[in-house]
């Protein structure tokens, strides 16, 4: 199971890497345009706070295939392509392209999905990941019904695409998610916070080093 970051916030990529073990982090232009820094120091910055184990998905802007293929080949070339991935979304274009840039052996993840049905065709054109918007789904449906069920599907027949659900408002979605063996998972900061810290928690801890302390006079074993 891989869980990347959904952000470009050095900041806080670094403190979440700090303590868990994170696969990686995806980007889209909205979160890159979001850090205020230009693409290429993102992309810097990222490639020096990640291992080589980590994974960086990083997404094309031009919506023709010529561009798509061209860019993906520069996007390939971050990191020299150890453990990058390109991001295409799943219009005519890019379902057009992923095949050919999966030809010249660049990993690709489709994105921008809003159904299952268009999930199927981008892991029938043989994308590695797919990218479902589970929150934006829920404005037309239960978005994590049917990535549920898309989980289903793809391997009903064989497909070997990897979901890697995206768009997380909350941490229900993703506990629902995980619940149902999706492979892959890229949430925003404040929603990984949110799955990991809970008030009981540092109340029970609190509690444990109060009764010790009034005990044995010390905080330490
Ligand atoms: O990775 C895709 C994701 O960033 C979209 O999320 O929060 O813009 O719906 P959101």
């Amino acid at each position: 199971m891989e869980f990347f970051i959904d952000s470009a916030d050095t900041k806080a990529i670094r403190e979440l890497c700090s303590y868990l073990p994170i696969d990686g982090v995806t980007t889209n232009p909205s979160i890159i345009t979001k850090s205020g820094k230009e693409p290429a120091q993102v992309f810097d910055e990222l490639c020096e706070l990640l291992s080589e184990d980590q994974k960086i998905f990083a997404q094309v802007i031009a919506g023709d295939y010529e561009g798509i293929l061209s860019e993906a080949e520069q996007i390939a070339r971050i990191r020299a392509g150890k453990n990058v991935i390109v991001k295409i979304p799943v219009t005519h274009e890019g379902l057009r392209a992923i095949p050919a840039v999966k030809e010249k052996g660049i990993a690709v993840l489709a994105t921008g999905i809003y159904s299952p049905d268009q999930a199927f065709w981008a892991a029938k054109a043989g994308a590695d990941y797919l990218a479902p918007y589970v929150n934006r789904m829920c404005s037309y449906g239960d978005g994590v019904a049917q990535v549920v069920e898309l989980v289903q599907t793809l391997a009903q027949y064989g497909l070997e695409a990897k979901i890697c659900a995206a768009s997380f408002k909350n941490v229900d979605q993703v506990h629902r998610l995980l619940a149902a063996g999706v492979p892959a998972i890229t949430a925003p900061p404040e929603v990984i916070r949110g799955m990991v810290d809970h008030p009981g928690t540092a109340f029970a801890v609190d509690e444990f080093t109060n009764n010790w302390r009034t005990a044995y006079g010390r905080d330490v074993l």
